[in-house]
């Protein structure tokens, strides 16, 4: 039998993300998650947002993952993995058309500081306007981070290979026709970004 991978992280935080995600998401109709990883929190909200349709999405590996967690669940707005992985082969491919809303959490510090900022692009523009990027993670600002803790925790995973702990000043400025406009505070020392897109409806 297939276990299915577990993320204790994603059981503590997904209350406090919801939350917002209700509020900011109340109009939305089609989102990408971008890194589902083990599918946890996608089977939680998308149940909780049933005005929406849920995209998953990850490399590969991860889909089997996810799809055993998506079979427990019997909803039909949330929707079988994608493969995306942004920067694979240098390219650009965006998995999904017309999405007015994307979702992400414990990406950016994974990603390659490159790949981080091709994905604030390619967020942007494919979100029309007055869509919305909910970006979940450990944040520094102005190269200060937020808590002892998570200073190690960039220090170890930067030994292991992944790109480590962006400043939210370096992603506002990758972010092209997008505003910062609110900055969550959550449990753990993470931060939930919420993005607008603003680029006018002639270029969307
Ligand atoms: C720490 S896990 C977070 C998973 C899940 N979102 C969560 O909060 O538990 C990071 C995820 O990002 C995905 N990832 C890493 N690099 C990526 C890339 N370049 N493009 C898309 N996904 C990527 C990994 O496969 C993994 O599922």
């Amino acid at each position: 039998m297939f276990d299915k991978p577990f993320s204790q992280a994603c059981e503590n935080n997904r209350q406090p993300i919801l939350k917002i995600l209700n509020r900011v998401l109340a109009d939305k109709k089609k989102l990408l998650e971008i890194g589902s990883g083990t599918g946890q929190h996608a089977v939680y909200f998308a149940p909780r947002l049933s005005h929406l349709e849920w995209h998953t999405s990850d490399m590969p590996d991860k889909h089997s993952g996810i799809s055993a967690w998506i079979k427990e669940v019997a909803v039909n707005n949330l929707h079988q993995p994608l493969t995306f992985t942004i920067g694979a082969d240098g390219n650009n491919i965006w998995p999904i058309a017309n999405i007015d809303a994307v979702y992400t959490a414990n990406t950016t510090h994974i990603m390659q500081p490159s790949e981080a900022q091709l994905m604030m692009q390619q967020v942007a523009s494919n979100l029309p306007s007055g869509g919305i990027f909910c970006q979940y993670g450990p944040y520094t600002f102005q190269g200060r981070h937020s808590s002892e803790s998570n200073k190690s925790f960039d220090q170890h995973i930067i030994e292991k290979g992944y790109g480590g702990i962006r400043d939210i000043e370096e992603l506002i400025l990758w972010a092209n026709n997008m505003d910062l406009v609110e900055v969550v505070t959550m449990p753990a020392n993470n931060f939930l970004l919420v993005w607008q897109s603003i680029k006018s409806l002639s270029h969307s």
